[in-house]
């Protein structure tokens, strides 16, 4: 079962510094967004999660980090354990992005390692999937996602799914201005529901699978009304408040 939360990631990626992150929270505190049906999570660059949790005093949104490492501490000169991300109140992290698969080499195999990790110390993980354009275009998205879901979920039982959201974020549309349409959105989030009933058969929870890729204000509300929808990862556009606190409020009203 799933409850009907919707989840807001705001991927603030490798942007802004400290003056200009703290003034988008700000910006955003002050629009004292509240809806009782969705989540807001910030991932800011994670040198800045700490300032960040301070100015959370009523706790409107929760943090994420964009990575972490997979062991508790040690000789891994610059990694972030998650026994860190937790010790500063971090309670998500995200897992798999695509620019991590990409410019940093990260396989399938490091990525279970960090999610067995993570859920170890209890964090909230997003583990994102998601095909190329070129698999897409040979007919490859299916089978790509479905081996992505299998190797970064091995060993992970059905309890610990408690714990993971999925992203679907496919690798051609993050950052091109166009989110994927709607029907390949419906079609893929309904195979990853299909595939995690089939690798967790026995299941009672149904992990909820959130989009991403170029989601704006203006393609939010067609978006959230995809049945398998659970909620969106906000890249370029959450670097606008403006912006961001539109698709917050769409979403919020959506569940009215
Ligand atoms: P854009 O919204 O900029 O396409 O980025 C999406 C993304 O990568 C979120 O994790």
């Amino acid at each position: 079962m799933k409850n009907k939360k919707k989840l807001i990631f705001a991927n603030l990626k490798m942007n802004l510094n400290s003056n200009s992150l703290n003034k988008l929270i700000d910006d955003f505190l002050a629009k004292e967004l509240s809806f009782e049906d969705v989540d807001v999570i910030f991932a800011p660059p994670v040198i800045y999660l700490n300032e960040i949790r301070k100015k959370n005093k009523n706790k409107n949104f929760m943090l994420a980090a964009q990575n972490v490492f997979y062991e508790d501490s040690g000789a891994y000169t610059g990694e972030i354990s998650p026994l860190m991300l937790r010790d500063v109140g971090c309670e998500w992290v995200m897992i798999g992005h695509s620019e991590r698969r990409i410019h940093t080499l990260e396989t399938n195999e490091m990525i279970n390692k960090k999610i067995i990790s993570s859920s170890k110390h209890n964090l909230n993980i997003i583990f994102c999937v998601g095909e190329s354009y070129e698999e897409r275009r040979n007919g490859k998205t299916y089978e790509v996602i479905s081996d992505q879901l299998k190797r970064g979920l091995r060993d992970i039982n059905e309890k610990q799914l408690r714990n993971i959201v999925i992203g679907y974020e496919p690798v051609w549309v993050i950052g091109s201005g166009e989110a994927a349409n709607l029907k390949d959105i419906d079609e893929v989030h309904t195979f990853i529901d299909k595939q995690l009933n089939i690798m967790y058969p026995e299941s009672s929870i149904e992990p909820k699978i959130v989009y991403g890729g170029s989601v704006n204000n203006n393609n939010i509300s067609d978006i959230m009304k995809i049945q398998n929808v659970d909620g969106v990862l906000v890249g370029n556009a959450s670097l606008d408040t403006n912006k961001f606190c539109d698709i917050v409020i769409t979403v919020g009203n959506l569940n009215d």
